[in-house]
């Protein structure tokens, strides 16, 4: 049974660590890339785009290998897309963690024990059951004054069927909002809290190593590689919007929950092979894995991640996907880069012209 209130173990419980603090991480390594990634996809024998506005998976390329370059490209990629999608890859925990470190400083999850990287398991039980985590939407601890940028995620054993995951575009998700409601909702605040995750950690016998925060981060932000509008919506750590009444914040975080759980058309969802990776922008891309109705003991990956820049809303050099499309006049799906947006030029959309 999930405890979600205040307990002995909770009141008697002290962690260790102070909070973080804000810092201004180095330049994101997107900015490092050539725009058209020639490296990266002349190296792959394939770059397919899954979806038209999420998720490409790269063929015939490891990661264990990349060059420098193509370490940026992938990052530009990344934002470009949402989530990259690999599989068979060779990398060991090792490799993983120095992948990592050319994007940032390695982030540290709340509940982290190893201060490198998540060990992710499958969730199982009673999944509808009050109080069930795992099985939200959500982008990685975005309570975090510095919430994770790019995340990877690589599957070390999969079940045969179960505990896929789906991953959202927010950026889509602000796009397809009516221009009435983009309005509405740029400038204001989601106040993200772990104050849940905090209490259900230390119930279940966890040991979370900083004290519970809540954090005020722009419900619009823009993304500072793309400088595209990005929906900044989490229904597991959202609790309230900070400029509204309570019953105004209560039915527009209703509202934006069900415009994320209706979005089928701005998803990817990646069925895992042992060795498979996602990674995702988790500045721009909400997921979920599925959780129940497998053998919990045979999913097992790990997560690495690092610290990305605090949410920013800048109005003046940020425009929508559709805006992007119609300035550019590009065909598809296109998510430019911030190269693009500037020198407003199509050939910064990528080799094929359009992500
Ligand atoms: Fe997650």
């Amino acid at each position: 049974m999930v405890q979600n209130t205040i307990t002995p173990a909770l009141l008697a419980y002290s962690p260790p660590d102070p909070p973080l603090k804000e810092f201004t991480p180095a330049k994101d390594r997107a900015f490092f890339a050539d725009t058209e990634k020639r490296s990266l996809l002349s190296a792959a024998s394939a770059a397919e785009d899954l979806t038209p506005y999420i998720g490409t998976e790269l063929k015939g390329i490891q990661l264990s290998q990349l060059t420098d370059q193509q370490k940026d490209e992938l990052a530009l990629l990344v934002a470009e897309r949402g989530v990259v999608l690999l599989r068979d890859q060779d990398i060991t925990l090792e490799q993983q963690h120095a992948l990592a470190a050319h994007y940032g400083i390695q982030d540290r999850d709340p509940n982290q024990q190893d201060p490198n990287h998540v060990t992710i398991i499958g969730r199982g039980g009673n999944i509808r059951a009050h109080g069930h985590s795992g099985g939200e939407y959500h982008a990685d601890h975005s309570f975090e004054v510095n919430p994770p940028s790019y995340t990877l995620l690589r599957l070390v054993k999969t079940p045969p069927y179960g505990g896929d995951t789906i991953f959202t575009s927010q950026t889509a998700l602000f796009d397809k909002l009516s221009p009435t409601f983009q309005k509405a909702f740029e400038g204001l605040h989601g106040i993200h809290s772990s104050d849940r995750a905090y209490v259900a950690s230390i119930n279940g016998g966890g040991s979370p190593h900083r004290a519970p925060i809540a954090t005020a981060h722009p419900l619009v932000r823009t993304h500072p590689v793309t400088l595209l509008k990005v929906l900044n919506y989490n229904p597991t750590f959202i609790e309230r919007i900070e400029e509204l009444n309570g019953q105004e914040s209560h039915h527009i975080l209703a509202f934006l929950r069900e415009h994320l759980l209706q979005a089928n058309d701005l998803t990817v969802r990646w069925k895992w092979t042992p060795g498979s990776v996602a990674f995702w922008d988790n500045r721009s891309v909400v997921h979920r894995a599925i959780p129940g109705g497998y053998d919990v003991t045979l999913r097992e990956g790990k997560r690495t991640a690092v610290y990305g820049e605090r949410p920013f809303w800048d109005p003046e050099r940020s425009e929508s996907l559709s805006q992007r499309l119609e300035r550019l006049g590009a065909n598809g799906h296109a998510i430019g880069t911030a190269n693009g947006h500037e020198n407003g030029k199509s050939e910064g959309l990528g080799a094929n012209g359009a992500f």
